[in-house]
């Protein structure tokens, strides 16, 4: 064969991978094969393939005569909607797409090139985990993973998508970047499979039970996407990216957007009547922001308060949202955890965010206290204070107690904060602070009932309304909430150049 031949038939031979049977088998369970996803995900003709030929050296258990180009994965780089991306693709083919030693250290070279020249990382995910033949080197790939996952961590996104079982090693890497999507029914994550689990534990429990991705999507919040098939899943990361700068230092790319009639009537009649009837705090998001931009990111967990990207004006902002309509839009401490990790995503790629409030305060109970509210609510405090993006608040209704301090108050740098008319601003709810601060009083008249109602009435008058924080400048201007969008265009608009200055220090101490 003339060398030329011999080049086309090696690249012949890496592009079948495991084999047409096992491709077969691979489609028969609904998935595609490394190569689908990639073609699927990166811009047509963009992708440089890097490590084609690469094999693993392992020699034990007739492994020497189990070669396949490339060792069960695909990397290189490409692009997505013209912006460059870097990306590993597990071949399941190969040997169930498990991580040897080469495997390894393919991906960990595209992973310094991403660091070295600012681009997002994207591992399409579907791998049995350590190569069981080769034991510690195994091992030894997956930290070296690991080490570069931290290391790119806020400097270049890294987004995971798990298209296949991925078990032991296969797991932690994704648990360490910013964004993880699953596909229903083929895709799932967990440390050790139904079968340990049954030994250790004498738990029966199904893979898809266990850590499919609708538990990780609602259960553990291990997930941030559940996506019903791999199409929607590789749409999904397209979309996630949009709203991402290629790396720290650069900002989130600007989209066309037409000035008009800004006014939004509909939410001036959005708050009930009754304080205590909840409303739909995602209708607010959807008002206010450029129209169809908001991707809401962990749908399905701590439902209490939502999260998501979206754009004001053409730019992209993070929005963190107390959601009345579930459990009051209370702060729990998956709830804390939830907006904190989303938080200091904004953060760390210079995203600007927008916090709307309503919020009736912390869970109270044993449940909370003994699982740790006061370390993990720190959290959302922690992260919000920490942030140094643009950092704008509309308060809709309800900020009380702690909440009001945690929800991007002034005091802990927002830069503008609103709040509508509607807005209550206090320690506590009326009828909790007339029970405590009028005690004396409600127990010694002939009607208790009555006298507390007065009492109740009384404290609303004084602090259920934004006056007072208005009076004293934590809130810049209470405005009409029709007007919160064209309020909102402006106010990102003027705080563009923010600059901040912190005191030098190596990396502070997040409660975790
Ligand atoms: C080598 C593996 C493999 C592995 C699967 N295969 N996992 N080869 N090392 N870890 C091979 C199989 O031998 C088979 O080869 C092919 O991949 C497909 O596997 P099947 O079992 O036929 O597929 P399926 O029924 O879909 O089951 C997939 C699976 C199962 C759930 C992933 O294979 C499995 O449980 N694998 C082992 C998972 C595991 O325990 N991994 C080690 C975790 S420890 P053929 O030749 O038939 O195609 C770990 C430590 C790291 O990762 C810790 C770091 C923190």
């Amino acid at each position: 064969m003339d060398k030329v031949s011999v080049l086309k038939s090696k690249q012949e031979e890496a592009l079948q991978g495991g084999g047409a049977k096992r491709i077969e088998s691979q489609h028969k369970k609904g998935k595609l094969t490394a190569r689908e996803r990639l073609q699927l995900l990166l811009d047509e003709g963009s992708f440089e393939e890097i490590g084609m030929f690469v094999q693993h050296r392992s020699r034990d258990f007739g492994m020497e005569k189990e070669i396949y180009p490339g060792d069960g994965v695909v990397t290189g780089f490409g692009t997505v909607n013209g912006r460059l991306v870097y990306v590993y693709s597990q071949d399941f083919t190969v040997f169930g797409g498990s991580l040897s030693e080469t495997h390894a250290e393919k991906i960990c070279k595209i992973m310094d090139l991403a660091i070295q020249n600012g681009a997002p990382v994207i591992g399409l995910n579907d791998s049995g985990g350590a190569r069981i033949q080769e034991g510690v080197v195994s091992l030894g790939g997956y930290a070296d993973i690991f080490y570069r996952n931290v290391k790119s961590s806020g400097v270049v996104p890294q987004l995971s998508a798990i298209m296949g079982p991925c078990a032991g090693g296969a797991v932690y890497s994704p648990a360490i970047t910013d964004f993880i999507l699953m596909v229903e029914n083929t895709s799932y994550m967990f440390v050790t499979g139904p079968n340990v689990v049954k030994t250790v534990t004498h738990e029966t429990v199904t893979s898809e039970e266990l850590g499919g991705a609708h538990t990780h999507a609602s259960k553990s919040g291990v997930t941030h996407f559940a996506l019903a098939n791999e199409v929607e899943c590789i749409d999904h990361i397209k979309r996630l990216l949009s709203y991402m700068p290629q790396n720290c230092e650069e900002e989130a790319p600007v989209y066309a957007y037409e000035a008009g009639d800004e006014t939004r009537i509909k939410l001036d009649s959005i708050i009930p009547e009754n304080p205590n009837q909840p409303y739909d705090i995602k209708e607010v998001i959807e008002e206010v922001v450029d129209t169809d931009s908001f991707l809401e990111v962990h749908k399905e967990y701590a439902e209490n308060i939502v999260v998501g990207f979206a754009r004001i004006g053409g730019r992209s902002v993070g929005v963190v949202a107390n959601q009345p309509a579930f459990l009051a839009g209370v702060l729990d401490i998956n709830s804390s955890k939830k907006g904190a990790r989303f938080v200091r995503f904004c953060d760390a790629f210079n995203i600007p965010l927008l916090v709307l409030v309503d919020v009736p305060g912390f869970l109270p109970g044993t449940d909370q206290e003994w699982h740790g509210i006061i370390t993990n609510g720190a959290k959302l405090l922690y992260a919000l204070s920490e942030a140094t993006v643009p950092k704008v608040t509309v308060i809709t209704r309800k900020a009380y107690g702690g909440a009001y301090d945690v929800m991007n108050s002034k005091h802990i740098g927002a830069d503008l904060n609103y709040a509508w008319p509607t807005a209550e601003i206090a320690v506590m709810g009326a009828k909790g602070a007339a029970e405590i601060i009028f005690k004396k009083e409600i127990a010694e008249a002939t009607d208790h009932e009555a006298k507390w109602k007065e009492k109740e009435m009384e404290y609303m008058e004084k602090f259920a309304n934004p006056y007072g924080a208005a009076a004293r400048g934590f809130i810049d201007e209470v405005i009409l909430p029709s007007e919160t969008r064209a309020k909102l265009i402006k106010a990102y608009k003027m705080l563009e150049n923010k600059a901040v200055s912190m005191p030098k220090r190596k990396h502070g101490n997040i409660p975790l």
